[in-house]
């Protein structure tokens, strides 16, 4: 890369008094706080990035005609920074989500931000605000690297002016029960992407149409709801925002391959720890009977969504406009889940030996 990052450093001069981050390390929830600083750099054809900065976290200044408020030209990341045992901080394989970010910027029309700089403005902002990682239990920083089309126009075309930000906030699980099975609804009216559109970016469009099959999950006592393939809604894609898995009766571990999926990292990651762990796992399209008719007759015997948020997490109902499955009845995480989780947790929290060199 050109240069490094170098980020001006303007310090808060009110931050968070330690007692109150300590309450709020203690019970943090999910993305309700966030921590005294925030990382923000500028891009134009021009200038390339610019003005690199971290400053007090607070509101940004846009204008109303802003390119991302009307077009929805924005991406997004999601990445967790462990506290270690000896109090050190761990970043779980960054250079992956850098390169994911570079892919969905392509494909949003956004400027590529170079790997190093990702992990750099990462890097720094942990500098500032590493007190903010908790530590215990399964609690991290939640790291939340953005970038949008900052360009005052209303005409539709890429912004001539982007802006790229790192958010962080304290988080322990996303779902309130805990490591509890999940519910899912399945979308039979809806879908979330179609090939060729832009299911495989992360960009904040994808989740945003995700929230109507959501409610329709709530409305029905489901917590999260899956979509099936666009063009013959019957293949298995992913839920709202996290990756699916599958456990078969003979030890086979299936994920739904598909373009219009996220390519997840935990996802991607899984192959490799399931396979230290002596599964095999298989990347293929599943039809949504060979999921309900696998789980019916005992084929299938676990059912896993996995994500940075989500960690692993296990599935049980599945209900749909006919009928219902579960493969969770007895309200616990299977073996084979339980066993990957952790697996996948003790690698992050520094308790397993980082064979990869997966954690920064
Ligand atoms: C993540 O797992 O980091 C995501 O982006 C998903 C979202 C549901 C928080």
């Amino acid at each position: 890369t050109a240069k490094p990052f170098q980020p001006r450093i303007e310090r808060r001069t009110d931050p968070v008094s330690e007692a109150d981050r300590d309450a709020i390390l203690n019970a943090p929830g999910f993305g309700q706080h966030f921590t005294d600083h925030m990382f923000l750099a500028e891009w134009t054809p021009e200038a390339g990035w610019h003005d690199e900065r971290i400053v007090p976290y607070g509101p940004l200044a846009l204008d109303p005609a802003t390119a991302a408020l009307h077009y929805a030209q924005e991406i997004f990341e999601g990445l967790k920074a462990y506290r270690h045992e000896n109090g050190s901080v761990w970043v779980f394989r960054p250079e992956q989500n850098a390169a994911r970010f570079q892919r969905s910027a392509a494909r949003m029309m956004l400027p590529e931000l170079p790997i190093d700089w990702f992990i750099e403005s990462i890097d720094a902002l942990l500098s500032v605000d590493g007190a903010w990682v908790p530590g215990g239990g399964e609690k991290a920083l939640y790291l939340r690297p953005f970038m949008f089309g900052s360009e005052s126009f209303l005409g539709v075309r890429s912004a001539r002016k982007a802006t790229y930000a790192v958010i962080a906030s304290p988080v322990g699980g996303y779902f309130d029960a805990g490591v509890k099975p999940v519910s899912l609804w399945l979308a039979e009216n809806y879908t979330r992407a179609s090939a060729g559109g832009t299911g495989a970016a992360k960009c904040g469009g994808n989740y945003a149409a995700s929230l109507l099959p959501l409610a329709e999950a709530a409305q029905h006592g489901c917590e999260q709801v899956v979509f099936l393939d666009a063009t013959e809604h019957r293949m298995v894609e992913e839920l709202g925002g996290m990756n699916l898995y599958f456990v078969y009766d003979d030890g086979q571990l299936v994920t739904p391959a598909s373009d219009s999926i996220l390519d997840g990292i935990i996802k991607k990651s899984l192959r490799d720890v399931a396979a230290d762990l002596g599964y095999n796992v298989t990347e293929r399209p599943i039809a949504i009977e060979e999921w309900t008719e696998g789980v019916a007759a005992g084929r299938i015997t676990e059912v896993f969504a996995c994500g940075t948020a989500a960690v692993i997490t296990p599935i049980g109902r599945l209900v749909w406009s006919g009928g219902e499955v579960n493969s969770a009845a007895d309200g616990q995480a299977g073996p084979v889940t339980a066993t990957l989780r952790r697996a996948l947790v003790d690698l992050q929290y520094g308790r397993a030996q980082d064979t990869r060199g997966w954690m920064h």
